[in-house]
């Protein structure tokens, strides 16, 4: 329930000439707003005394009406403190607490046009948020933004986990540089992998974009509710260490369109002096989004899925009916994957494992001609192959208490996607499916648009209100970054948005360390459909040439599912090498998907990560430990168990042997009794992970078991 609303004047405001300051409610982050006496506005942030943002200029170009909104005069200052818990849908967290002191700046643009802007700061213990809001008023409707001139200005030269700024792909592997290092164009052209990428300066990053200071501070900055408005990318000053925002454009070079009472996404600034506090921080970004707007969420359902999927990703069957030519990368033809009899393979496999979800991938026509043409009517969403019988698939899977994942890929092609949707959802309906992962590889229609562009942004949304609609889960993949909007559309339950782990099976892959940077990045704004789970680790064994390989340990594979978050968690390896490693495979079926409780334990972003979760409505609880190319050894206490229980822990480990490269499918599973006070030694190989299941101990467990020692 829903408890206190406090509405009262901050204790620490203090108007000093044009100067307010706010803090946050523990009283570590000071917030300060200063209107110069010319009338530029500029904030700054410290931690404690130690500065994170320097001042940084704040302000909004309009093309239409012309007007720079730079110079402005003071209307009002209005300061509130807010203490609110929440209870999630679904999540790492059974509710969440929203404590935050609020300062707001009504101000009026000065040279004229006396348009008025609200700058709302919120503070929070983990950080700051910032948006500007256009109230509704006489001397403003609608207006097209040309720029928005919001500034970050840091105090040095920072390590940066950075990817380029572009307007189409965020599917990069992290750079670790410092800020003066980042040569973004040339890292865009050496990801010849990515099938649309829109880079256009060498100094522009994405966000979330994770810093580390000489000194310590670790500091994330990203957005909050990007709604109805363009992605934000940085460009940074080389010279002073300013990043300064850049909006993706539309087909003709406009940022955004707006009319009247409108507000900006947050932008966001998260700061610790621990790295693992910016992770459990990501709730931050959920707090500076709206309550769920879906009456019924009864029909969302946090869930484990094997699909019809990496078989065509490695090459053994095809998305396409005749077979052969798309994305399997070879010149041999394979077999159509999607074929009833196939399909009926995964659902048994599903219904057998406890699995929820088939997902099917290459079940509708149009795959012989979908991808790189920009041509418009591609899919329709609704014609299956011939060698898939939806009906009888449909009867299959519900006879095994099994759902299918539809699955749309709409190769860009938007227009056409908007005038399917209705009828597609529809289609879903009458055949007992229920969620859908939809996709946008290729070049966007309308021509010109961006992936992260305006127009886009309001397609997710809209795709995300419409699936609700018709009580349909949404996995999007290639969508913009997430910014918390699953608190809203919590039907919208993950999206891939970054670099997955298909890049492993055909491409340069994704080197050890990227699972430990993107919990600090991507995941800082919601769910990532990774598809972990991978366990016949080099793609030679499905065709002696290939060399690539996935770029860690068959046990980090295991580690993932807990250190990588999301409600929607695909067991994406075929059955049968699920089958030649069942006892392996245990903690995929035994993992959770939704939870009541986190705890991020140890961290470093690019070097490693410890988690633990409970899981929801129960008493046990899973532990992910990943590391990078460095093998690592690690104590860790397990005082976040229940007090007083006794635990059955198995630990699925690396061998002593493995290696991500040379050895990365040698592990070994160990079963102790633990409980509260036990402190594990936890062996991560290059490239490794350990992950742990600690369920209460039956009084066979007890008899059977050791204690760890
Ligand atoms: C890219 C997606 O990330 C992948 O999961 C999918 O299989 C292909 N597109 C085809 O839609
Ligand atoms: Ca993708």
């Amino acid at each position: 329930m829903k408890f206190l609303l406090l509405l009262s004047l901050v204790t620490s405001l203090v108007v000093n000439a044009q100067q307010f300051t706010t803090k946050s409610p523990d009283g570590t982050i000071q917030l300060l707003a200063n209107l110069s006496p010319d009338g530029n506005v500029t904030y700054s942030v410290n931690y404690n005394s130690r500065a994170v943002i320097l001042p940084s200029s704040l302000g909004i170009k309009f093309k239409e009406p012309a007007v720079n909104l730079q110079q402005f005069k003071l209307v009002k200052v209005d300061t509130s403190n807010y203490d609110e818990t929440w209870n999630t849908v679904w999540g790492e967290y059974r509710s969440i607490r929203d404590h935050h002191n609020e300062l707001v700046m009504q101000l009026e643009e000065k040279n004229g046009s006396g348009i008025l802007v609200n700058m709302i700061f919120r503070v929070f213990n983990e950080g700051v948020g910032f948006r500007y809001e256009f109230p509704k008023q006489d001397k403003l409707l609608h207006f097209i933004i040309e720029d928005e001139n919001t500034e970050f200005h840091l105090p040095g030269d920072h390590k940066a986990f950075w990817i380029p700024g572009d307007f189409d792909s965020n599917e990069y592997p992290y750079n670790e540089t410092k800020l003066s290092e980042v040569n973004a164009l040339s890292a865009s052209a050496e990801a010849i992998a990515i099938s649309v990428r829109a880079p256009f300066n060498q100094n522009a990053v994405q966000t979330p974009l994770m810093l580390k200071s000489k000194d310590g501070l670790y500091i994330n900055i990203h957005e909050a509710a990007l709604i109805n408005y363009p992605a934000m990318n940085l460009i940074i000053d080389k010279s002073s260490f300013t990043l300064k925002s850049e909006l993706v454009p539309d087909a003709v070079g406009n940022k955004a369109y707006m009319i009247a009472p409108a507000k900006t996404p947050w932008r966001t600034i998260i700061v610790s002096d621990k790295a693992k506090d910016i992770i459990a921080a990501n709730r931050m970004i959920l707090n500076l989004n709206d309550p769920v707007k879906i009456e019924n969420t009864s029909f969302i359902k946090p869930q484990k899925f094997v699909g019809v999927w990496w078989e065509m990703h490695v090459g053994k069957s095809s998305w396409d009916y005749s077979g052969g030519q798309v994305g399997s990368q070879q010149a041999t033809k394979v077999p159509h994957g999607a074929n009833t009899a196939n399909v009926k393979r995964y659902i048994d496999f599903a219904a057998k494992n406890g699995i929820n979800g088939v997902l099917v991938e290459g079940w509708n026509t149009g795959w012989e001609d979908w991808f790189g043409k920009w041509k418009e009517d591609v899919f329709d969403f609704v014609t299956p192959y011939p060698d898939y019988d939806v009906n009888e698939l449909n009867r299959y899977a519900a006879s095994k208490n099994v759902k299918i994942i539809c699955h749309h890929e709409t190769s860009g092609s938007v227009t056409n996607y908007e005038r399917w949707m209705d009828t597609a959802y529809r289609f879903m309906n009458n055949h007992g499916m229920n969620s859908v992962k939809t996709g946008y590889v290729g070049k966007i229609i309308p021509r010109g648009e961006h992936h992260d562009g305006q127009w886009m942004v309001s397609h997710y949304e809209r795709v995300a209100k419409k699936t609700a609609q018709y009580e349909i889960m949404v996995d999007m993949h290639e969508s913009v970054r997430l910014t918390g909007l699953h608190r809203t559309y919590p039907n919208w339950i993950a999206s891939e948005a970054s670099r997955g782990n298909e890049f492993n099976a055909w491409s340069v892959g994704n080197p050890p360390m990227h699972e430990t940077v993107l919990p600090f990045t991507r995941l800082m704004g919601g769910p990532m459909d990774y598809t972990p789970g991978i366990f016949q680790i080099k793609m030679s064994h499905y065709n002696q040439e290939k060399k690539e390989q996935v770029h860690t340990t068959l046990a980090k594979q295991l580690a993932l599912y807990v250190t990588m978050y999301s409600p929607l968690q695909m067991a994406a390896d075929l059955p049968e090498n699920y089958e030649a490693h069942m006892d392996a495979f245990q903690f995929i079926k035994d993992v959770a998907v939704d939870w009541d409780d986190t705890k991020v334990l140890q961290a470093e972003p690019g070097d490693y990560l410890i988690i633990s979760r409970k899981a929801k409505n129960s008493s046990s609880w899973f532990l992910g430990a990943v590391t990078d190319e460095q093998a690592r050894n690690f104590t860790q206490s397990l005082n976040f168990l229940d007090v007083g229980k006794k635990y059955l822990a198995k630990i699925y480990h690396d061998a002593a042997n493995a290696d991500w490269q040379k050895n990365p499918m040698a592990y070994v599973i160990d079963s102790f009794i633990v409980d509260s006070k036990t402190t594990l030694k936890l062996n991560l190989s290059a490239g490794g992970g350990t992950a742990v299941s600690f369920m209460i101990a039956s009084a066979t467990d007890l008899k059977t078991f050791k204690s760890y020692k």
